[in-house]
């Protein structure tokens, strides 16, 4: 994987390190070809995130029916000052302030909950869309100046190093929030969870995000919003492929669909082709027919039972958990 740093500085109090482990182009146009000549063509919910997929992400979470952003920010906000105590103590050789590590930290609204009440000696925020994530270390830098911020542009879903910006004797508080476990299939989900647990193996904490099942509706109106902004975070999927990869996708021929799978306890999300149709990728052609679905995400929801079960196979114990009043969402603090 390709390694480099560099230093970027927009104003007196905005200094961040950058860490571009972001994955070749060459792969990414292998992985989404393998993808879209599947029977069931597919393409991995990761490549929902360039600059644009990023910022109409956050226009998601404003949404009413998006209850998930709102509901995991108040319990974080209530329960900063435990998580800060247990993330604080432990065996001796990790003391001090932990370094803050968080998975897919897409804005880091929610790390700015945990770097005001944990006082992290360090923020490392992880995420494949690269401009967003510069921006938004430069923003949250500008607002932290005595807080050393790494943004490590990566696949989390690959092997990924930390090596570069991680002290071995830092104590570490891994931070996985918005369900985006979820965004694996569950075997991919425990090996994900198991690589998290030796990398933070006696010397921190896991706390992550899920959201548990609930009623179709609400589920279905949180992904089918009535403003349309999940349409189009799905369908610029295709304006990206046009523009990065060579293809030459007709925005106006498809249509977005989600739907609750209650037997997989999954949100399933589609984008439709709305008549017979021939798409170029590079040099690839490839037919769609009219009504034909190209899968973009699984939204896995996990009951209580179900994600300890997964995490304790996987090596972790649950320190605590925590939900809402309504039980719309979970957040729990692991440890391995
Ligand atoms: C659902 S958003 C969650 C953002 C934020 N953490 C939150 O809770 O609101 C997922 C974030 O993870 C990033 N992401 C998705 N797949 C990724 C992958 N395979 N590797 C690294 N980052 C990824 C996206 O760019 C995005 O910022």
């Amino acid at each position: 994987m390709a390694s480099s740093a560099r230093s970027s500085e927009t104003g007196e109090d905005s200094i961040i390190r950058l860490i571009d482990q972001a994955p070749q182009p060459v792969d990414m146009t292998r992985e989404l070809l393998e993808g879209l000549r599947a029977s069931q063509k597919s393409i991995a919910p990761k490549y929902f995130y360039d600059e644009q997929g990023s910022r109409l992400f956050e226009r998601i979470t404003r949404l009413p029916e998006y209850y998930l952003t709102r509901t995991e920010i108040g319990i974080l906000r209530t329960t900063v000052q435990e998580i800060a105590e247990l993330a604080g103590s432990g065996a001796q050789r990790h003391s001090g302030k932990p370094v803050l590590v968080e998975c897919g930290s897409g804005s880091g609204e929610k790390a700015r909950i945990l770097i005001d009440g944990v006082s992290p000696q360090a923020y490392v925020a992880i995420d494949i869309s690269k401009d967003f994530l510069v921006s938004s270390c430069e923003a949250l830098s500008s607002d932290y100046p005595d807080l050393d911020v790494y943004a490590v542009c990566a696949d989390y879903s690959q092997n990924w190093d930390l090596s570069e910006v991680l002290d071995t004797d830092a104590r570490l508080l891994a931070f996985f929030p918005g369900s985006s476990l979820g965004n694996f299939e569950p075997d991919e989900a425990a090996i994900f969870l198991s690589q998290v647990g030796q990398a933070i193996s006696g010397r921190g904490l896991l706390l992550i995000g899920i959201d548990p099942p609930k009623d179709a509706s609400v589920l279905e109106a949180a992904y089918n919003d009535s403003a349309g902004v999940t349409a189009r975070f799905n369908l610029n999927l295709l304006t990206r492929l046009n523009r990065e990869f060579g293809a030459n996708f007709d925005l106006s021929g498809y249509r977005h669909k989600a739907v609750y799978n209650q037997i997989e306890a999954r949100i399933e999300m589609y984008l439709v082709s709305k008549r017979d149709q021939e798409v170029r990728i590079g040099g690839d052609r490839m037919f769609i027919a009219k009504d034909e679905a190209i899968h973009t995400e699984n939204s896995y929801k996990y009951s209580y039972d179900r994600f300890v079960d997964m995490a304790q196979e996987v090596g972790f114990s649950c320190t605590r958990y925590w939900t809402d009043e309504a039980g719309l969402f979970s957040v729990f603090l692991l440890s391995a």
